[in-house]
C-alpha cells in the first residue's frame, strides 16, 4: 500500500498550534472519504524533530480525484510519497478550482475569518453535501466582507451572501471589481433589489457574473456572486426555496460584533445582543428553506457564548441531521482568551 506524507502549512500552527494537526487529520479524512478513499494508519510524524507531516496509506496509486482532494486540504503545503522512513519523493498536486488562491488573501480587515479555517469549513461542507448536480451554490448567510464567498468562487462554485452591515458589502464590491479588472477577468455587475409582498424594500444588493477564463465567460459558463444587505432572518424572503447546496458561515462571536436584535433589525444599524443562540434559532428556518435535499451546513461559533450542544440542538429542531461522528466532529480549538471556536456540520435529509 503506497504511503504518503502531507507537509502541513506552518500558518496553521501559529494560530492554534496544539490542536492544528489533529484537526488537519479529521479534515483530510473527510476529504479523502468523499473522494471514495479510506486512508489507513494516519499519524503525525516528526521530521528532524518537527511534527509537521501527516502520514497515511492509500489503496493503490493516488489518482487525479484523490490528488485533487488532498490539494484542497486547508493545511496542505505539499505532498510526498514515502519511499523509506526518511526518504520522500515530491508528488505534483493539481491547481484547485478556478480562480487564483490570491483572490482571498489580498483583502485584509479586522473581523475577517481566517482564510485557512474558512477553507476547512468549505471542505467539510463539500464532503458532507449529498445534493445533486455538479455546479454547486454556496450560501454564507452572515458573510461579512465575503471570505467564504471568495473561497467558493476559487473552488468553482456560485455563491450567495447576506450581511446586515451594508458598508461591508460596499467594500466587498469595490475590492472584487478592482481584483477582477486588475486580473483581466471578464465580468458583469448588476444591481439587485428585493421587496416584500407589500412592495416595501427588503434589501439592496448586487450580482457579479464572472469566469476564470475568457472562453468560459463567452460560452456562458460563468460563476455568480450575489449578495444582499439585510438581516439574515429575512433569508426566507430573499432566497429561492431549495436553491443552495451548502451553507457555510462563521457566526458573530458575541464578543466584539454581537448580533443584532429583531426589534432594531435594519440593514444599517441594530442593537447588540450577546445571545447568538437566539439569532441562530430565528435564522435557521429561513436557511433550511433555502437548502436543497442533501445540502450541507457548516457553522462555526464561539463555544463560550454558544455551546456546541445547543447549536446542534437548534439545527436538529430546524429539521437538519447533525453529523456527530469523526471526521465531522472534534474541531474545537482555542483562538484566543475569549474565543474557543467550534463548529457543527449538519445535512438536510434527502
Ligand atoms: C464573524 S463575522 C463573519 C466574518 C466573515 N466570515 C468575513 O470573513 O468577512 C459575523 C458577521 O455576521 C454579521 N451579522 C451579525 N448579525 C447579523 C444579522 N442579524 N444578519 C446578517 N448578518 C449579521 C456581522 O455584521 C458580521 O459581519
Amino acid at each position: 500500500m503506497p504511503r504518503y506524507a502531507l507537509l502541513v502549512h506552518p500558518g496553521h500552527n501559529r494560530i492554534y498550534f496544539e490542536t492544528a494537526l489533529a484537526i488537519s487529520q479529521l479534515e483530510l479524512t473527510a476529504l479523502l472519504q468523499a473522494a471514495g478513499q479510506a486512508p489507513q494508519g494516519m499519524e503525525i510524524v516528526a521530521q528532524a524533530g518537527i511534527p509537521t507531516t501527516l502520514r497515511f496509506s492509500l489503496e493503490g496509486e493516488a489518482m487525479a480525484q484523490t490528488l485533487a482532494a488532498i490539494a484542497c486540504s486547508s493545511s496542505c503545503l505539499g505532498l510526498f510519497q514515502v519511499i523509506e522512513q526518511d526518504l520522500l519523493r515530491p508528488v505534483a498536486l493539481p491547481q484547485i478550482g478556478t480562480f487564483p488562491e490570491g483572490m482571498n488573501q489580498i483583502l485584509r480587515y479586522s473581523g475577517k475569518t481566517n482564510e485557512q479555517f474558512t477553507r476547512l469549513m468549505v471542505n467539510l461542507a463539500k464532503s458532507a453535501c449529498l445534493s445533486e448536480g455538479a455546479q454547486k451554490t454556496l450560501l454564507d448567510p452572515m458573510c461579512g466582507k465575503g471570505t467564504t464567498l471568495l473561497e467558493g468562487l476559487i473552488r468553482g462554485d456560485n455563491v450567495v451572501g447576506v450581511e446586515i452591515n451594508d458598508k461591508w458589502l460596499t467594500d466587498m464590491q469595490a475590492y472584487l471589481i478592482r481584483y477582477l479588472k486588475t486580473g483581466r477577468f471578464k465580468h458583469r455587475i448588476k444591481k439587485e433589489k428585493r421587496s416584500d409582498e407589500r412592495g416595501r424594500k427588503l434589501a439592496d444588493g448586487f450580482l457579479i457574473e464572472t469566469a476564470a477564463t475568457r472562453d468560459d465567460f463567452v460560452a456562458d459558463a460563468r460563476q455568480k456572486l450575489q449578495v444582499f444587505a439585510s438581516d439574515t432572518r429575512n433569508c426566507d424572503r430573499l432566497l429561492r426555496k431549495q436553491s443552495c447546496d451548502m451553507i457555510v458561515s462563521d457566526l458573530p462571536y458575541g464578543v466584539q460584533h454581537g448580533s443584532k436584535t429583531a426589534a432594531k433589525a435594519t440593514p444599517a444599524k441594530g442593537t447588540i445582543t450577546r445571545r447568538p443562540d437566539e439569532l441562530l434559532a430565528e435564522a435557521l428556518p429561513g436557511w433550511v428553506r433555502a437548502m436543497k435535499p442533501g445540502a450541507s451546513l457548516v457553522i462555526s461559533f464561539n463555544a463560550f457564548t454558544l455551546k456546541t450542544d445547543r447549536a446542534a440542538e437548534l439545527c436538529t429542531q430546524a429539521g437538519l441531521q447533525v453529523l456527530t461522528e469523526a471526521p465531522f466532529a472534534g474541531y474545537a480549538h482555542r483562538v484566543d482568551q475569549s474565543i474557543n471556536r467550534d463548529l457543527v456540520v449538519a445535512r438536510l435529509p434527502l
